[in-house]
């Protein structure tokens, strides 16, 4: 079985794939991370964002099992990642790795769950289960805050909050691939939510109709 999950930063999407991922054995894989890698690597290399031959070539080079997590979650490496993701030869790049890795779970595992912004359209639009995670813009950035804040202390909540807006309207209206509800996907909002709760929600929404 394939499940899709999509949605905006800070809306729990990750943790509730993970959990998922664990209560129905399936593959896991947080497709953000192909992006962050490709920012993460032309940062390193000083690499101009707007050079899309250059984004090309990192993209080419990703490999989903040899991506270096350390780093990749830094703000410069979030914002940089939602701009070279507008970028259509990257996504072509990156597209073919996440298909290959839906088609092919690990051979004990049932299946493979999938998150990130175009994975019920786009990666895998025949997935068996689509889910839109979603919360307020305010109710994520103060997720997103507190958790930058463990590693930096002063790190300013109204700036957090600028950049997941800005994250979000790049994510929502480029042209390739933009992050949308469809009429097939079960929504929740996350907003006044537990993780638990809303797990519960995705988990008995999939039991429902899984036979
Ligand atoms: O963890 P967070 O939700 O903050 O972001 P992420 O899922 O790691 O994704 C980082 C960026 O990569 C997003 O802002 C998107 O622009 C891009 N992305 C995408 O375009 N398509 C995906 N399937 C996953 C991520």
């Amino acid at each position: 079985m394939i499940v899709a999950i999509d949605g905006p930063a800070g809306s729990g999407k990750g943790t509730i794939s993970k959990k998922l991922a664990e209560y129905f054995n399936l593959s896991y894989l947080d497709t953000g991370i192909l992006y962050r890698a490709v920012a993460l690597q032309m940062l390193t290399e000083g690499i101009n964002e707007k050079d899309c031959r250059s984004a090309k070539k990192v993209a080419r080079q990703v490999s989903i099992t040899s991506i270096d997590h350390s780093g990749i979650r830094t703000r410069a490496v979030s914002d940089l990642a939602s701009k070279i993701a507008t970028i259509s030869s990257v996504r072509k790049e990156l597209l073919t790795r996440q298909r290959r890795f839906a088609q092919n779970p690990d051979p004990d595992k049932d299946g493979a769950i999938l998150d990130g912004r175009d994975i019920g359209t786009v990666v895998c639009p025949n997935a068996d289960f689509k889910l839109f995670i979603m919360a307020e813009l305010e109710i994520r950035a103060k997720r997103r805050w507190k958790e930058l804040l463990q590693s930096d202390p002063t790190v300013i909540y109204s700036e957090v909050l600028e950049e997941m807006r800005s994250r979000d309207e790049r994510d929502t209206n480029r042209k390739d691939a933009p992050l949308v509800v469809t009429s097939d996907a079960m929504v929740i909002d996350t907003s006044n939510k537990s993780i638990d709760v809303s797990f519960n929600e995705a988990k008995n929404w999939i039991l429902s109709r899984r036979f």
